[in-house]
């Protein structure tokens, strides 16, 4: 049943008072005692185990796959490869947009980027699978390849609506006192969660169904029935539990391989990847290559705002790292241009990453504000006060709750900004150089339709049903709350399923757009539910059921410019003599709407800030142009911040609610990460007097 667009709703009638109470996670226990089962550990009968064989080569096509020998090998069941694999059907759009010609596992020979799939060999046990897959004989034919990323490359285009405009930049820069135009990089950054990719394939009855670790089980339903051409009914996907996904866990080949295994054999099939296999073929962040001219009046004021970005993306799919979206709405200027551009190289196709976009694009942005406050002589605070505007600065459209100067001023209160010496160089302590930086941030609060069911029990409990995914962040609690306040109790009695597309479509946990969004669905639904038990005398033994889609819901929401905003503000020292970074503080003020767990939601936003020191200090992915793989693709090759990296962090919002928003939760997910690195950068130029425009600040450049 679908629910007619509604004013804004008022509150529910009665409310428990759930929604803002901090609480562990509903399933907590099960996770720290080790009985959560995850996506590679669940149980089936007669299991057989793939293993993904994966191109070491970075360009041209197979020239033959002996599986004669690796056949022969000890309990080893077929190899899939793209001489005999089944064809799929890569021409549909998914949930999130077109085919992802990825997903055309062994469709052909040809060879697009070290780590494309070659071959599945599928055993009894794992050990079989990796042992044969290793002692595959695959040959190739090669070809010259080229991975070498860097700006302004040959080959650079604009891909379309890549680039928005208003006014004359060159003009106004040229009418600008003050003009600052730097060149800023970000290198290729991988999602490292906790849990590898795993999936386990099988037939049951004429459905196929998957066990997966995901970040949308319908999402990753609707494209395998898609690929397979099976109607969506004869595909169930679950997810129960998921350690970590970033944006990595969307639909990836490890999926089709399964299914096609799964499907000659007739048995439950799972394939695992490897942390090597994560880093090859379940998407990283492009690195990019960005510029940015700033032209400002003495006093600050913004003449000109441009920022051209550019990523790279693979010779198979075009994917955009967004990072020139960034300013559109945060700042004023008479003029504006802000454009992706792109480079296509033989690489992996790279994907969505906490706060894409985003995360390098403020980078830039809010270095370069530094840099324009330092050569104006005005404080980064009332740089970005005197820029900020009352409307979309290029849409013109109105903000949806903006409470960004309530962010700087109650963060600059807590850190002690006021009365901070703006010269750098200035404060030592021993052998440590200290500085203090500022970065402002935002990320869109979206909302996509979702269906939720609510069903009053005969017993006085309430049972929701969501294809919701909970990657780690709380989101089945979260939801719990949300439903106790809409029906009039208290957590206990709500018990919350998730992660099953036989709960019909949801939004996936990405885009900072997970409890929004079904949160929303949950809302919607608690109420029609509490509407119709309220002309019942009793709940029948098989409880009363209110199904609500809010496509409608969604439609009907004025278009604004609505986003999540906070303020970012480092310590750090410097030892000059050996290159050492150390964050000392972070602390973030975030204006993110209704918040609904505290405990939770600081622990993302937490997570997003410890991830943007580790983008500030240590992450970057180096690819060998000779082989055009990684070098140190697994966990003591790629460097994140470690517990000895992170200092106190503080995380605080200030929690007020936009009247004319109905749902009023705004998102969390991404926005922790958005602008640490460049308040840490801000703060290393303080502390020294060098800017750092290429990230990582690793030691050899600050030496
Ligand atoms: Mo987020 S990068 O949409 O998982």
């Amino acid at each position: 049943m679908t629910t007619a667009p509604t004013a804004p709703t008022p509150p529910a009638a009665t409310t428990t008072g759930a929604v803002g109470t901090a609480r562990s996670r509903v399933e907590g226990v099960e996770k720290v005692t080790g009985s959560a089962r995850y996506a590679s550990e669940l149980p089936f009968t007669d299991l057989a185990h793939g293993w993904m064989v994966l191109s070491t080569v970075a360009r041209g096509r197979v020239h033959a796959i002996d599986t004669e020998s690796a056949l022969a090998m000890p309990g080893v069941l077929t190899v899939v490869h793209h001489g005999n694999a089944p064809r799929v059907n890569t021409d549909y759009v998914g949930q999130l947009g077109p085919a992802d010609p990825t997903l055309g596992v062994f469709q052909s020979d040809r060879i697009p980027h070290v780590g494309w799939p070659v071959a599945l060999v599928v055993a009894e046990t794992s050990e079989q699978a990796r042992e044969a897959a290793e002692a595959l004989d695959v040959t190739y034919e090669t070809q010259p390849h080229d991975t070498a990323f860097h700006a302004d490359r040959p080959g650079t285009y604009t891909p379309e609506n890549a680039e928005v405009s208003k006014g004359d930049v060159e003009a106004e820069l040229a009418a600008s006192a003050v003009v600052v135009d730097a060149r800023y990089t970000t290198p290729e950054q991988h999602h490292s969660a906790m849990e590898p990719h795993a999936a386990t394939a099988r037939w049951d009855a004429g459905r196929l169904e998957l066990v997966d670790s995901n970040q949308g089980s319908m999402w990753v339903a609707d494209e395998l029935a898609k690929l397979f051409s099976l109607d969506l009914s004869a595909v169930r996907v679950r997810s129960e539990h998921v350690g970590g996904a970033f944006g990595s866990k969307g639909v990836r080949p490890h999926h089709v391989a399964a299914v096609m295994a799964a499907t000659e054999l007739q048995r439950p099939v799972r394939v695992a990847l490897t942390r090597r296999q994560v880093f090859a073929i379940t998407g990283y962040r492009s690195p990019t290559a960005q510029r940015v001219r700033l032209g400002a009046e003495p006093d600050g004021r913004l003449r000109a705002f441009e920022h051209v970005a550019q990523c790279s993306t693979s010779t198979v799919r075009e994917f955009i790292e967004n990072s020139a979206l960034y300013g559109r709405v945060l700042y004023e200027a008479d003029a504006h241009r802000t454009v992706n551009t792109v480079t296509r190289l033989d690489i992996p196709t790279p994907t969505f990453l906490r706060a894409p976009g985003e995360a390098p694009g403020s980078f830039a942005v809010e270095s370069a504000l530094d840099e324009l406050a330092e050569r104006l002589g005005i404080d980064p605070i009332a740089l970005r006060v005197r820029n900020e505007p009352d409307v979309g600065p290029v849409s013109g459209l109105p903000f949806a709750g903006r409470n960004l100067l309530a962010c700087y001023e109650e963060g600059a209160r807590r850190f002690g900004w006021a009365g901070r010496d703006p010269r750098p160089r200035t404060r030592r302590e021993g052998r440590w150089l200290l500085g203090t930086g500022v970065a402002a941030c935002a990320f869109p609060s979206g909302v996509a339709p979702s269906t939720a069911s609510v069903t009053a029990e005969a017993d006085g409990t309430y049972t929701v049903r969501i294809t919701a995914a909970d990657v780690g962040t709380g989101a089945r609690t979260a939801l719990t709350q949300i439903a106790a306040d809409e029906l009039g109790t208290t957590p206990e009695r709500v018990r919350v399923r998730i992660a099953d597309s036989d709960f019909g479509p949801a939004w996936v946990s990405g885009g900072s757009m997970g409890t929004r969004s079904w949160g929303w669905a949950v809302i919607a639904a608690s109420r029609e539910l509490r509407e119709r038990v309220a002309l019942l005398t009793d709940i029948p033994a098989e409880g009363v059921t209110a199904r609500v889609n809010t496509a409608d819901l969604v439609a009907s929401l004025a278009q604004k410019e609505r986003y999540s905003y906070g303020a970012q503000f480092a310590e750090a020292a410097v030892d000059v003599t050996t290159g050492e970074v150390r964050v000392r503080r972070l602390l973030g003020v975030f204006d993110a709407g209704r918040i609904v767990n505290p405990l939770t939601t600081r622990s993302q936003l937490v997570g997003g800030m410890t991830w943007g020191i580790s983008m500030a200090l240590h992450e970057e992915a180096v690819r060998d142009q000779e082989t055009g793989g990684h070098v140190g693709a697994d966990f003591a090759g790629y460097h994140f911040a470690a517990n000895a990296d992170v200092p106190v962090i503080e995380a605080d919002w200030l929690g007020e609610v936009d009247p004319d928003d109905p749902i009023g939760i705004k998102g969390v997910g991404e926005i922790g990460i958005v602008g640490t690195a460049a308040a840490i950068a801000n703060a290393v130029w303080h502390a020294t007097g060098v800017r750092h425009r290429d990230l990582p600040i690793r030691p050899d450049r600050v030496l």
